[in-house]
């Protein structure tokens, strides 16, 4: 018994020793062989003659020998990956510093959605999540969707705000989103609860805050007994659930020909604060004007069918562009379209 202990004792002294001396990776390899190789390397002979032992002997030395393995493993495992740390490091000397293996990776740009349309979609998801359906409507539009059902009959003046170019006397580029009011009421019955995002067009001189196309989204919401308190819920919680709420709302009073009564709302502008009296984006004002909104008038509901005595109704049209504007803290709007990439790329998805 005690013969095999020593034999143990002994194999162990010689692996250390050899491994002491090897300074080469040839040498650790002669090393791994001498005692590791399946044929004929000293753990194999060793646990060989472990087989000839009396069973209980086995028991006592096999753990011993066992235990030799994993010593001799991994002295030999750690001396390899040693050598990996300096080749490394050799690596770094030869270049003199020039690579920094710290850094990281450089990421390829592969584009992303223009900032207008991640605005767009944060703006649906909020109205989503309150239960509303998108809804699409065509850019190009008839006089009668544009206008007239919107109660602005031919030559009244409100049109002048709202000029654009025609394709014909009757065909035009839709001036606003809320002909997809008309649209979804002749084609849905109340309960209606919808927004419609799009592009709209102007008779515009492109300035800080003035676009010829521009982006907008329309919410409609008609069913019994809405009240101009659901208005202002509605549109209070969307704004300050955009500007996580840190944002600045207020109420005007307005007029626009398809809704009574009509307000506007103005939010803070981000841009100076309200501080700059020559600021280009608030004229000085501090306010920045976002959104129209009001009470669905009941002569459009009558255009539609709806029953103005049994429904009523709320609607808005808020500016996608000057909105986004105010959240990214952008001066001037026109650098949405001016497809300069150092401008688009720092709104890449996260
Ligand atoms: N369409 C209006 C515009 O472009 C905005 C607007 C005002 C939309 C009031 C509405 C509304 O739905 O109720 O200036």
């Amino acid at each position: 018994m005690k013969d095999f202990k020593a034999k143990i004792e002994e194999h162990k002294k010689r692996f250390e020793k050899a491994l002491s001396r090897a300074k080469d990776e040839k040498s650790l390899q002669e090393v791994r062989n001498a005692f590791m190789s399946r044929k004929r390397g000293e753990l194999k002979l060793l646990f060989e003659e472990l087989k000839t032992l009396k069973p209980e002997e086995k028991a006592a030395f096999g753990q011993m020998v066992n235990d030799l393995k994993i010593h001799i493993q991994e002295k030999i495992r750690a001396r390899g990956e040693l050598k990996v740390i300096k080749k490394e490091s050799a690596v770094l000397k030869a270049s003199s510093g020039k690579i920094d293996l710290t850094l990281p990776g450089q990421k390829e740009y592969w584009g992303s959605p223009h900032p207008i349309s991640l605005f767009q979609q944060e703006i649906e998801n909020i109205f989503i999540a309150m239960g509303y359906f998108i809804e699409d409507g065509p850019e190009i539009e008839t006089d009668y969707y544009n206008f007239e059902a919107l109660n602005f009959p031919p030559y009244h003046p409100a049109r002048d705000d709202w000029d654009t170019l025609y394709i014909t006397d009757d065909l035009l580029l839709r001036t606003h989103t809320s002909p997809v009011q008309i649209r979804a009421m002749e084609k849905r019955k109340p309960p209606i609860r919808i927004i419609t995002p799009g592009k709209v067009y102007r008779r515009e001189t492109p300035d800080p805050t003035h676009l010829p196309m521009f982006y907008q989204v329309e919410g409609l919401v008609v069913d019994e007994g809405i009240t101009f308190a659901h208005l202002k819920g509605t549109l209070e919680h969307f704004l300050k659930t955009l500007f996580y709420e840190k944002i600045k709302i207020r109420f005007r009073p307005s007029f626009f020909p398809f809704t009574e009564p009509s307000a506007e709302i103005d939010i803070e502008c981000t841009v100076c604060g309200g501080k700059n009296e020559e600021c280009r984006v608030c004229g000085g004002s501090g306010w920045i004007e976002i959104l129209g909104s009001g009470m669905v008038d009941p002569q459009v509901l009558k255009n539609v069918n709806i029953d103005p005595e049994k429904y009523s109704g709320f609607a808005f049209g808020l500016g996608i562009d000057r909105t986004a504007m105010s959240a990214f803290q952008i001066p001037d709007m026109r650098f949405f379209y001016e497809n300069d990439l150092r401008f688009i790329r720092q709104f890449t998805l996260k």
